[in-house]
């Protein structure tokens, strides 16, 4: 079934004539996602839009722990699969669950290749970490706690030496522009070049969405300020179908410490027996679940947010377990601890849950093909079914590199070569009035605050409502900002979904439907028209059709 648009918000932002010759391949964010699908592309032309100058603006650059990966004695695939799907809570897509976790040592291998210097023993074997429900040791690392830095700089090294690889930095996208079904190119803004609200356009044979997270919509979260959720919107304008947008996931150990966003305390710290203490000094995890600190992330999640909803605040000790040798396996948080003035070694670190990622997103096939004719979508920003209502740790960067692959090979093999240009220059296009900074900061810090509060860790009807009416007038006043109107879409499209689904079920927790219903142990699937649907509380849901990668 076609998605359907409502008229009434599917409003474009500023019409023109689009209609292109040849586009370039476009890809929409330099993230892990975005650079590792523009290098399997090559050596076809692409061209990446970088927001920031490449590795400061992306959720990859964080990540601590690593990447999940089978490649370790006496672990298997197939364990790695099953821990997946357990970990989802019901309702993990199996088949993507197998094919993520069968290419994951071949995309590993790949990163060697382009000079990620992974961790290995005095034999050349992986060092493996241990995260919360892994049955194995089975995340590769690099120097501890700098995989995502590590690998981010060995593949934007890469990209800048690929030929094939044209990288437009400090442009933001902002709008798809469709034609007859079919993705025809973006509309770019470049704000310190040209000023809020003068566009450019740039004509796509393709476009890849791969911008990363909703974080930004938080009030506390440890993703970068560009995760701001917008190509969602951006997608589900153009008509696409959205999945499992309600399921958030929230980090229990982000550094409470009043620091935006939240630096984070990596899950490893427990897996190496840090463990988490409230203020009157008890070890409240192991009442909760015999799995104590490694119980599933959303469990530990809500208990750490319960001591504090009792005002007890929670802290992580890594005293007795780690010690010393903090400083120099963990070197990024013992960093993050100097900010905060905490010395980790001899002192509590004070945590706080914060939003840390989105296992809804674009709705996407095992190709990385939304439902839009010429779009595709990897990494955090898609929503593929790997991870269910709770995404198992270190299983995101695995996720982009093994979907990353294959949706560059399904482009690079539907694509007509005649349809695909080369480095073609953005043209101006009119824009709307510019948008004004103060109200946007004004704006942008309710939306945070309403999303926190009323979206985050624990969710009741009341809250969703209150959250929906807000977001409401909130992109009523938006006109003009058009990435405070993405923002607001995005978050819309999450609360709602969050209203939708009367049960608990991973990183969705209902107070008022505390317990998971098997009845409705399915992922959502929603449209903008449904977005609208839910919010008057009748809406059905609908599965995806995949597009043609590319369509005439
Ligand atoms: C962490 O290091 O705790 C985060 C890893 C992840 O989110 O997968």
């Amino acid at each position: 079934m076609a998605p359907r648009q409502s008229r009434r918000t599917a409003t474009r932002f500023a019409p023109f004539n689009a209609k292109p010759g040849a586009g370039d391949i476009i890809i929409i964010g330099a993230g892990l996602a975005g650079l590792f699908t523009a290098l399997k592309l090559a050596p076809l032309p692409v061209t990446v839009i970088a927001a920031a100058p490449l590795g400061e603006g992306a959720s990859s650059m964080w990540a601590q722990g690593g990447i999940a990966a089978a490649v370790g004695e006496g672990d298997s695939t197939a364990k790695h699969a099953a821990d997946t799907v357990a970990a989802g809570a019901g309702i993990v897509d199996h088949e993507i669950a197998t094919l993520v976790a069968d290419e994951g040592p071949a995309r590993i291998r790949d990163l060697l290749s382009y000079g990620v210097p992974f961790d290995r023993d005095l034999e050349g074997h992986y060092v493996l970490s241990k995260e919360a429900a892994h049955s194995e040791k089975r995340v590769v690392r690099v120097s501890g706690d700098r995989a995502g830095a590590a690998i981010m700089q060995a593949l934007i090294a890469a990209v800048r030496a690929c030929p094939s690889i044209r990288v437009l930095e400090g442009y933001e996208a902002d709008d798809l522009i469709a034609d007859d079904g079919r993705v025809e190119g973006v509309r770019l803004i470049r704000p310190a070049a040209l000023g809020n609200g003068t566009y450019e356009f740039v004509p796509a044979s393709a476009v890849v969405l791969a911008t990363g997270g909703v974080g930004a919509l938080y009030a506390l979260t440890t993703n970068p300020p560009y995760a701001r959720g917008e190509a969602i919107a951006m997608a589900a304008r153009a008509g696409a179908v959205i999945a499992d947008p309600e399921f958030v996931q929230f980090h229990p150990t982000a550094i409470d410490a009043d620091i935006d966003p939240a630096p984070l305390a990596t899950e490893a710290l427990r897996g190496e027996g840090a463990t988490l203490v409230n203020s009157r000094g008890e070890r409240f995890m192991l009442a909760i679940d015999p799995r104590g600190e490694l119980a599933p992330r959303d469990v530990v999640a809500r208990a750490v947010f319960a001591e504090l909803a009792e005002e007890r605040r929670v802290f992580l000790d890594c005293r007795e377990a780690i010690g010393a040798r903090l400083k120099d396996e963990f070197p990024t948080v013992y960093a993050h601890c100097q900010r905060a003035g905490v010395d980790p070694v001899r002192d509590l670190i004070p945590v706080a849950p914060a939003e840390h990622y989105h296992m809804g997103g674009i709705a996407t096939d095992d190709r990385g093909r939304t439902s839009i004719a010429g779009l595709w979508a990897v990494g955090e920003v898609a929503s593929t079914g790997l991870h269910g209502a709770n995404r198992l740790a270190s299983n995101s960067l695995l996720e982009a590199v093994v979907l990353g692959a294959r949706a560059a090979h399904d482009i690079s093999t539907s694509l007509p070569a005649g349809r695909i240009g080369h480095f073609v220059e953005p043209k101006r296009v009119p824009g709307t009035r510019p948008a004004d900074p103060e109200l946007r900061a004004a704006a942008v810090a309710r939306l945070r605050a309403i999303m926190t509060n009323y979206v985050g860790v624990v969710r009741n009807a009341n809250g969703l409502r209150t959250a929906l009416a807000e977001l409401r007038a909130i992109q009523m006043t938006s006109a003009g900002d058009t990435v405070l109107a993405n923002m607001t879409l995005t978050a819309r499209l999450i609360a709602a979904a969050a209203l939708k689904r009367k049960e608990s079920r991973g990183g969705h927790f209902r107070s008022d439907y505390p317990e998971t219903d098997p009845s409705q142990a399915k992922r959502t699937f929603v449209t903008l028209h449904d977005l609208e649907s839910i919010e008057r509380s009748r809406a059905p849901t609908q599965a995806p059709q995949y597009a043609s990668g590319w369509r005439a």
